[in-house]
């Protein structure tokens, strides 16, 4: 019996040294809103395989992540990771969700200079945090080309989200 539990700590071990070293967490800056500052990204659970973006203080709670090619991958620690989705800009809203469901999610996620997340879409205006229906500020994003038709709510405020080591 001891043998299977071995190779499983070893492979989970493995496993984990793999990922580890280009994981982090998300947090936010540069907010006029201070308390929607040094704020981490975590998925809250809204159905099976899908949660929203929302930020939260405690860093046991935020998700480990990592950029796999441009695909902004959560890692659960299973064989399947979470990837971060831009809702559509489809109904002419200043801003728009971001959810992190199971899979690859979408493509073309930096860290421009390697310092600051960004989506590279001439459509994509930056983040922007509210406080909102799950009672911890929301992770929005800003559509470019509507950004000033509609105020910002007083509660939401433009975020940059940067690396963080997990660590912190
Ligand atoms: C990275 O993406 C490739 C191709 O989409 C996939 O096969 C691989 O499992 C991914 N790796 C990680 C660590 O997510
Ligand atoms: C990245 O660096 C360039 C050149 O220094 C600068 O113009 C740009 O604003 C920087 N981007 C971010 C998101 O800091
Ligand atoms: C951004 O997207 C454009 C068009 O899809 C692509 O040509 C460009 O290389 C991308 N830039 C980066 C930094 O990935
Ligand atoms: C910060 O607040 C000022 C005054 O309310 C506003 O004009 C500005 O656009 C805000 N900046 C950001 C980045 O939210």
């Amino acid at each position: 019996m001891l043998f299977p539990q071995l190779a499983l700590a070893f492979a989970t071990f493995a496993a984990w040294s793999l990922a580890a070293p280009s994981e982090f967490l998300l947090k936010t800056t540069g907010s006029n809103i201070t308390a929607h500052n040094n704020l981490y990204v975590e998925a809250y659970h809204t159905g099976a395989g899908m949660a929203d973006a929302v930020l939260t203080t405690v860093t046991a709670n935020a998700g480990h992540f990592y950029l796999n090619e441009t695909y902004l991958q959560m890692d659960i620690g299973q064989e399947f990771s979470y990837g971060f989705d831009i809702g559509g800009a489809t109904n002419y809203a200043a801003w728009e969700f971001v959810t992190i469901n199971a899979g690859q999610g979408y493509p073309g996620f930096e860290l421009e200079n390697k310092s600051t997340l960004t989506y590279n879409s001439t459509e994509f205006g930056g983040w922007l945090a509210c406080d909102w229906w799950h009672g911890l500020p929301q992770l929005f994003w800003i559509v470019a080309y509507e950004e000033g038709t509609v105020p910002f709510p007083s509660t939401c405020s433009e975020v940059d989200l940067i690396p963080a080591p997990i660590s912190s």
